[in-house]
């Protein structure tokens, strides 16, 4: 194991920056040196409050920037993602960019070509990726198990859940339900199928709960989706359904599904209650379905039991990555494709049609 020890800022310290500190504190290679906000006085107050003693307090991220740091975990709300990485990634700082990438796909595209041509590291936070069962998951897929994988469907909803905030804002979050949730349920189904190549989406999104005060405090401000399906073809002629809700007079919008012609497999959301659904990446218990024995027949695959703190996994991996000098775990390259599909669902909902996915790389 590498001695070296690495400088890390925090950029954005509101909700979730508190669980980066909380995770990089736990890794004792890394010292916190800086963190900023937009708000003045917020960094100042979030060092003082996370008791991050001797860290520089900056009200910009440019100010930040210009520090002595080798990796960055950027933590605003999602307008600012591409701003902040782009300008992170040509300082020459590591990036940890907090889900969803970007707001729109111009974003993503113009990350990817900063990171090319900066030789960069830009790492997108979805940490259900490092449960091991969503490790099985792919191994079970890419095992060809199930043979030619045909058709797969994923989402999920919540019964009533809806963010306010920066959450509900057009300018600030870009999109809602698909860019909050539905980002982990797409990364875990593409993820799964080793990220296929989208060629066109067809879909349909709403808002009849975000915009009506009986369901939302903030009605009279939300302008995003609360509702999202839509139908993704691949350029191996695959075809997913994904559906993802905020609130809904539903318990649940379905289990995830891998149909091949060989087998099938069911996968299903862990926990209840209203919260509760695959999006956040906690599986409850995976089926495979197949023929044998002269008959139909299931399975259900025993997962492996863990108590992982996923958040820490995430940001320990990336941290190591910065410090060993390893490519970024998951890749802004990758994640680029499902930018691709959403910036899809939203023009086809937009355009009431299907519409073409174009990818540059
Ligand atoms: N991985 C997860 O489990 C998880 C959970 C919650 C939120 N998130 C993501 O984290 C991001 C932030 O969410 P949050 O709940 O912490 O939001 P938040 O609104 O609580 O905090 C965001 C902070 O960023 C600051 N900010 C805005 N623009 C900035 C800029 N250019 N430079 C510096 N600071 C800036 C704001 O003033 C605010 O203090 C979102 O993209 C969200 O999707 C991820």
């Amino acid at each position: 194991m590498s001695e070296r020890r690495i400088k890390v800022g925090i950029i954005g310290t509101g909700g979730i920056a508190r669980y980066h500190v909380m995770s990089y504190r736990k890794l004792p290679f890394v010292d916190i040196v800086a963190v900023a906000d937009v708000i003045p006085g917020r960094a100042r107050e979030f060092a003082e409050k996370e008791g991050l003693v001797g860290a520089g307090a900056y009200d910009s991220h440019t100010e930040l920037l210009a520090q002595d740091l080798d990796a960055v975990s950027i933590c605003t709300p999602n307008a600012s993602h591409h701003r902040t990485s782009v300008d992170a990634v040509r300082a020459g700082k590591k990036v940890l960019l907090e889900k969803p990438m970007s707001v729109t796909l111009e974003e993503a595209l113009d990350m990817v070509q900063t990171v090319k041509t900066h030789d960069g590291m830009l790492s997108i936070g979805f940490q259900p990726r490092y449960d091991p069962n969503m490790k099985l998951l792919q191994d079970i897929i890419q095992s060809g198990r199930l043979g030619n994988v045909y058709y797969a469907e994923t989402g999920g909803g919540r019964r009533r859940g809806m963010p306010g905030g920066t959450f509900i804002s057009k300018a600030l979050a870009g999109a809602g339900a698909m860019a909050d949730i539905g980002c982990y349920s797409l990364d875990m189904a593409l993820n799964t199928l080793g990220y296929p190549r989208p060629v066109s989406v067809s879909a349909f999104t709403s808002n009849h709960f975000g915009t009506n005060p009986l369901y939302h405090q903030e009605a009279s401000k939300f302008e995003v989706e609360d509702f999202g399906v839509a139908m993704v073809r691949f350029d191996n002629d695959l075809v997913l359904q994904f559906k993802i809700s905020w609130a809904m007079h539903m318990d649940t919008l379905g289990a995830t599904m891998f149909l091949g012609t060989d087998a099938g497999l069911k996968v299903t959301p862990a926990g209840s209650g209203p919260w509760s659904g695959v999006w956040d990446g906690a599986i409850g218990s995976m089926t495979l379905y197949h023929d044998d024995f002269g008959g139909h027949t299931s399975t259900a695959v025993p997962l492996i039991g863990h108590s992982l703190d996923l958040f820490f996994e995430k940001v320990r991996d990336f941290a190591e990555a910065v410090r060993d000098g390893r490519p970024a775990p998951i890749p802004a390259e990758q994640i680029l494709i499902q930018q691709a599909i959403i910036d899809g669902v939203l023009r086809s909902a937009d355009q009431r049609r299907e519409v073409e996915v174009k990818l540059p790389y």
